[in-house]
């Protein structure tokens, strides 16, 4: 995940970059206290909540809940990666990182790739010729039919593959490329004694690119009827399928001059939309959204109109594509074209105006969900039904703002009390991240225990708490698996001697709610006075013990009644010395 940058490096910079210097350049802040506070860029707010200390070197939204340090600012405002992040500001303040020296291994893989690009691009350009010359009439004529402008046709380097089995593979011979690096490429295909031929016959051809442009693979529409309709490149090291779509390389200017996208499934679709004027398109061509999809179009934007056939993927690939969409932040709008047409017959039929008409009234993905999953529903039993499938459903959306929405809409339609619906999805959350601890007794909680959290907060704040809590055991009494596992990184750390601060530790963290909350506690300041710090970390490491026995001890109870049920003495006799053992154990604290 961090790449190859030294670890020393990204503490370097870390400590020397400002935060609110850095944050400047995005935010208007104004000095508020000992923090910086302004109107947040993560979500649309009328009072500031959004704010930066920059003695802590963090920030934190108390409206939407992003936080964390100078990384976390830049991987979430530009859309960067972590070793992105680290770059741009190592750029900044001067710092020179080390070159990374690729692996033998890694050279040598990224030279096959270059290979594979430069075969895919010769083959692209070849069979573009052959669309132009006389035995690409086939071809020229389907496009014409299809009303693809020659123009489109050039500017996307459609090409023909002629009806024959040796073309390219001839082609490449001539050229002097080793037809086992062709085959690589998936263009040719082995038969046996080591002879080859063409994958794409008697097709249309549409290069697919990256987004920086290389040639990829290819995709071959048969001429008119038949089957398979279309054929594709198979994967190879420089295509895997799910990790581009079609299009972007040349539409992404126009997606972030539009703010937004619109989604499409086929070549002609976007084509067709393209040859319309419409340029902020991509294509999924035929497979169901990726992560790798939303990954990439949210480089460019957060608007995103879906336009696929309602029916086709059925309701789990539209409510995957939503929850992807949400779990990003982004909006999602889903546009059903009139009479179930497909976008390109749709914009050869209606035009540009239409469809632009069809997009302006679409309906957000969460109110399409809604009327899709839960409908008008009648009576109470099909109510709680659709309730039973929304509530996990809720609980996935990563941004707290629009799960309130949803939760909103859905209990205005459910007519159901909203704080009700809240708390249901609250633990529908926390029982997702965090299946019971396995030896410590279960415990009835909110999303993240907040005695355990507050404790491990104080650690960081105090390392010298850390070594308190190793001579306690403290660790040994949270109920919380996840806390613990953060308390136990903390002991690392400390016998590793290395330093700990709030902005490093949560940079770490995947929990939204755990990085939440820690940064809330940073920024509340809460003990700053010594004594009575050390009395709150003292009165809560008792707090979480006493628990821990409480617990223990109902577990026993339990265990007890049911051994005297079944009348099983010996059993009985051990879990009573078990309880009087705890009992002085306990005392003896
Ligand atoms: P037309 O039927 O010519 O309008 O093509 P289209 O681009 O509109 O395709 P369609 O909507 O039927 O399917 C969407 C996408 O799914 C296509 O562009 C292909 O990428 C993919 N697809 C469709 N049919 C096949 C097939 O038979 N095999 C493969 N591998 N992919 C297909
Ligand atoms: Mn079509």
């Amino acid at each position: 995940m961090k790449g190859s940058i030294p670890e020393s490096k990204i503490e370097e910079i870390r400590q020397r970059a400002d935060i609110v210097g850095l944050i400047s350049e995005y935010v208007a802040l104004k000095k508020a206290g000992r923090n910086h506070v302004g109107s947040c860029p993560f979500h649309k707010e009328k009072t500031p909540s959004f704010t930066v200390n920059s003695e802590k070197q963090i920030f934190y939204c108390f409206g939407c809940g992003q936080g964390g340090n100078v990384y976390a600012f830049l991987m979430k405002i530009n859309n960067m990666s972590f070793p992105e992040a680290v770059r741009h500001l190592a750029v900044k303040l001067g710092i020179t990182l080390p070159r990374t020296f690729s692996d033998e291994e890694e050279k040598r893989r990224s030279g096959l790739k270059q290979e594979l690009y430069r075969v895919n691009t010769v083959a692209r350009d070849y069979f573009a010729r052959q669309l132009f010359s006389d035995g690409g009439k086939n071809g020229r004529e389907y496009l014409r039919k299809r009303e693809i402008r020659e123009e489109v046709v050039r500017e996307f380097k459609l090409g023909y593959a002629p009806p024959a089995w040796r073309y390219l593979r001839d082609f490449f011979q001539r050229q002097g490329t080793a037809l086992s690096l062709v085959e690589k490429s998936g263009l040719i295909i082995s038969k046996e004694k080591g002879d080859y031929y063409d994958r794409f016959r008697g097709r249309l051809i549409f290069p697919i690119e990256d987004i920086q442009g290389n040639v990829v693979a290819f995709g071959g529409r048969i001429i008119g009827e038949g089957e398979p309709k279309y054929l594709n490149s198979p994967e190879s090291p420089v295509y895997i399928k799910g990790n581009n779509l079609y299009g972007l390389s040349r539409s992404r200017d126009d997606i972030r001059k539009a703010d937004g996208v619109i989604v499409v499934e086929g070549y002609f679709d976007f084509l067709s939309l393209w040859n319309a004027g419409i340029r902020n398109v991509v294509a999924t061509l035929g497979t169901s959204l990726t992560t790798h999809h939303a990954d990439l179009i949210k480089r460019y934007t957060k608007n995103v109109f879906t336009l696929f056939d309602p029916d086709q993927g059925g309701k789990k690939a539209l409510e995957r594509s939503i929850s992807l969409f949400l779990g990003r932040n982004m909006h999602a709008r889903v546009v059903v074209l009139p009479e179930g047409r497909d976008p390109d017959a749709f914009v050869r039929s209606s035009g540009r105006k239409a469809l632009e008409d069809v997009l302006s009234a679409a309906q957000s993905a969460v109110d399409y969900y809604i009327d899709e999953m839960i409908g008008i529903k009648t009576t109470l039993e099909e109510n709680l039904e659709s309730l039973r499938e929304a509530i996990p459903f809720m609980a996935q959306i990563d941004d707290p703002v629009e799960r309130n929405l949803f939760i909103k809409r859905v209990s205005e339609r459910l007519q159901i009390d909203q704080a009700l619906l809240k708390k249901e999805v609250g633990k529908a959350l926390s029982a997702d991240e965090e299946p019971a601890a396995s030896g410590a007794p279960r415990q009835e909680r909110a999303a993240v225990d907040l005695v355990e959290l507050s404790l491990i907060y104080m650690m960081v704040e105090k390392p010298t708490r850390i070594d308190q809590a190793r001579e306690h055991r403290i660790l040994d009494f949270f109920a919380s698996r996840e806390l613990r596992g953060l308390g136990q990184s903390l002991e690392a750390l400390r016998q590793a001697h290395k330093k700990v601060s709030v902005a490093d530790f949560i940079e770490g963290l995947d929990n939204g709610a755990t990085k939440r909350k820690l940064l809330e506690y940073a920024f509340a300041d809460k003990y700053t006075d010594e004594k009575i710090s050390e009395r709150v970390f003292v009165d809560t490491v008792m707090k979480v013990k006493a628990r821990w026995y409480r617990e223990k001890h109902k577990e026993l109870k339990t265990k007890l009644i049911r051994a005297q049920e079944r009348g099983d003495a010996e059993l009985c006799n051990q879990l009573l010395k078990e309880k009087e053992r705890l009992f002085n154990e306990q005392k003896a604290l």
